[in-house]
């Protein structure tokens, strides 16, 4: 009788190489229509499919909102007791999954479970006659976690259980968001040696670039940032707070959200100038700068022939690095307590995260802090 031995086999591969890029991001929200409505009359979304009881769900509805390669569900309870719910009356609206679109979904949750990452749910199949899809739940900071979606057998629209939206968008054309740039974790004071190091032992991440509380501070507030990615196309930032004058936005997210939980994410556009104008006009209200900051940034820019009216009127950041540079902007908090937002970034070779708007973004967001009596 032959038997396999485990340790002739060879060593799991790390999950990260069994990545192939984002799959989906989910919010759990308490309201999904009005969210997803927004999602479509302000960013420019095109809802695209659709799961609740009229498709044999019974817990819960989803909404997927599609932009480019960009997919956005948008999840809401239907009885009080569901997790969803609890979520949200934790946390607020927020981001429950990252969820990452795997080769091997089986063999990316075993590998990250057998180098010490925890479980949220086994590996499952859910099928339809357009096929099968595997997915797997992987816990990261707080009560996020992270998806595996194995769709290599599926032909379908999303998921099993979705159907097409029954009529397009009413709310204008999209904006140009191209494509997911990254989302940020923020998490508690201490703890992001540590999460880094999961990110890179557990799941095969490598390290991009870290801050410093010296590159990241204001007269008020410091932070700590390092950015880890699969080496491809998931790139996650990850902040903590560090000592400051005043409490620092990552200390009011985290009491706010109650724990550590996604910031915000970046969206990639081709056109800043044409997506950040429709976005405006759509009712959606950004950051603002302070004019003093485009004095700055002009000097810094020195080189380069940007539209600077457009720039200013609409209250674009500016940065530069080696390669290139980018073209950045933050909106407000799109949840009513002071937690998730969104970010469109245009990049012009530029590789780097904005670390020369780093400080007058912080201002910006002290100056809103400040209003809601948190500074
Ligand atoms: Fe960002």
């Amino acid at each position: 009788m032959t038997t396999l031995s485990l340790r002739s086999q060879p060593p799991p591969a790390t999950p990260a190489a069994q990545f192939l890029g984002w799959d989906h991001i989910e919010f759990w929200v308490g309201n999904a229509r009005a969210f997803a409505g927004w999602l479509a009359s302000g960013f420019g979304f095109d809802f695209t499919a659709y799961a609740g009881p009229e498709t044999g769900r019974r817990q819960s509805v989803s909404y997927l909102m599609t932009q480019g390669e960009v997919r956005l569900v948008v999840t809401g309870a239907l009885q009080p007791e569901s997790p969803i719910a609890l979520h949200v009356l934790r946390h607020g609206d927020g981001v429950a999954r990252l969820a990452i679109r795997a080769l091997d979904a089986d063999a990316a949750f075993s590998a990250a479970v057998e180098r010490g990452a925890s479980p949220v749910r086994l590996p499952w199949r859910e099928s339809d006659e357009e096929g099968t899809v595997i997915q797997a739940d992987l816990a990261t900071y707080g009560d996020t976690v992270h998806r595996l979606v194995q769709r290599s057998d599926y032909r379908g629209l999303f998921l099993p259980g979705y159907q097409p939206a029954a009529s397009p968008s009413p709310v204008g054309a999209p904006v140009g968001l191209r494509a997911m740039d990254h989302c940020v974790g923020n998490v508690e004071r201490g703890a992001l040696d540590g999460w880094v190091a999961f990110y890179k032992e557990v799941l095969g991440f490598e390290q991009l670039v870290h801050f410093g509380d010296d590159q990241i501070s204001t007269e008020y507030s410091a932070l700590m940032s390092t950015v880890v990615w699969d080496g491809s196309k998931v790139v996650l930032p990850l902040n903590e707070p560090a000592e400051g004058r005043r409490k620092s936005q990552i200390d009011e997210f985290l009491e706010y959200y109650r724990g550590p939980g996604v910031q915000h994410i970046a969206f990639r556009t081709d056109d800043i100038v044409s997506a950040v104008s429709a976005m405006r006009t759509r009712g959606v209200r950004f950051l603002e700068v302070p004019p003093a900051y485009y004095e700055d940034a002009r000097m810094r820019m020195e080189g380069y022939d940007l539209p600077w009216d457009d720039l200013m009127r609409l209250g674009v950041l500016v940065d530069r690095d080696d390669d290139g540079y980018l073209l950045q902007l933050f909106t407000e908090n799109v949840t009513d307590r002071p937690t998730v937002f969104f970010e469109v970034i245009q990049r012009e070779g530029a590789t780097g995260f904005g670390a020369g708007n780093f400080k007058a973004l912080f201002e910006a967001i002290e100056r809103a802090q400040a209003r809601r009596g948190n500074l």
